[in-house]
């Protein structure tokens, strides 16, 4: 007599369950603040995908390192623990040194050719060697631009850099730059660095002008130099666990809604870099020395290409690429 009872509870629940276990609202780590165009585009996101699955998924952003900097997200996107992130591609060539390739010195010189390359076919190969070396889906590229100088006080020639301490994104590819000039380069995360200028810590950074307008370096390294010596990706990433949980349609869903939002992005960066720099020159105080090409940092490809060239075939490939541009 029980029964009835029972098994319309059993149909309710069998009922209910594929429906809430479909419902899902996903964390996504990033280490940017709320005001960096990769989270007004990850809310972006978060609607987009809201509104293409019915209500059924939302993002939820964990912004400015809250989770941890981006070694200790990648982490938790391997277990599981952390569903989405978008990461510097800085962070990504510890476990994929492929990756490094992209962090070439002047690979490209400007942020239209950076898009051209973060397009490719050859870039995007690397991406799906991630599931592999770290546990993750890499869904698509975006950026955050070209890199530059910013520097405490001026400097002649790279070989002032000698002695210097230069904040870098934590990455080998990146130290070997400036070592290469005898700098002391510092990696450093993104959340740490204002502070460590402001105490003298550091004579200079490698950054972008997104990051420079919105943190406001400048205050304390008041020299720019528009150098453009390396385009600095990110990648959108989904915990292979968590990819796993999915059903075929979700997947596609996601990845579409995602590449949707990593093209807006690199869009807005290569729209946006030209007025950035404008928008510096206003600033009272600051000296930017515009157009420093290769040819102030020497023979530093060669250099560079010979010691990475040897550790990946991307860094060759890639040249060959940007030279068929
Ligand atoms: C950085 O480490 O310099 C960085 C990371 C993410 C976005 C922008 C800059």
């Amino acid at each position: 007599m029980f029964l009835k009872p029972m098994m319309a509870t059993v149909v309710a629940l069998g009922l209910a369950l594929p429906a809430m276990a479909q419902e899902r609202e996903f964390r996504l780590g990033l280490i940017t603040p709320p005001v960096h165009v990769w989270n007004k585009e990850v809310d972006a996101m978060s609607e987009t995908l809201k509104e293409r699955s019915d209500g059924r998924f939302s993002i939820t952003a964990f912004p400015s390192g809250q989770l941890g900097n981006e070694s200790a997200m990648l982490q938790q996107l391997q277990t599981g623990a952390l569903d989405m992130a978008w990461l510097t591609t800085a962070e990504l060539t510890f476990r994929v040194p492929d990756m490094a390739a992209l962090h070439a010195p002047f690979l490209v010189d400007n942020i239209e050719d950076a898009a051209r390359v973060l397009r490719s076919d050859e870039a995007r190969e690397i991406l799906d060697t991630l599931p592999a070396a770290t546990g993750t889906v890499g869904v698509c590229y975006a950026m955050i631009g070209m890199r530059q100088m910013v520097l405490r006080e001026n400097i002649d020639s790279a070989a002032d850099l000698a002695g210097k301490r230069i904040r870098i994104t934590p990455a080998p590819a990146i130290s070997t730059f400036f070592e290469m000039f005898g700098a002391a380069p510092a990696p450093m995360p993104l959340p740490a660095i204002y502070d460590s200028l402001a105490n003298g810590q550091i004579d200079g950074l490698d950054m972008d002008y997104e990051s420079i307008i919105n943190f406001r370096y400048y205050e304390h390294a008041p020299h720019i130099l528009e150098t453009n010596h390396h385009m600095f990706g990110m990648v959108a990433l989904i915990s292979a666990p968590v990819w796993a949980t999915l059903s075929e349609e979700d997947r596609a869903l996601i990845s579409e809604v995602t590449q949707m939002h990593c093209d807006r992005t690199i869009d807005r960066f290569v729209t946006e870099e030209d007025k950035k720099l404008a928008s510096l020159r206003e600033v009272a105080g600051i000296q930017i020395t515009e157009d420093v090409g290769q040819d102030f940092f020497g023979d530093i490809v060669e250099r560079w290409d010979a010691e990475w060239g040897a550790k990946t075939s991307y860094v060759a490939r890639l040249r060959e690429l940007v030279a068929s541009f």
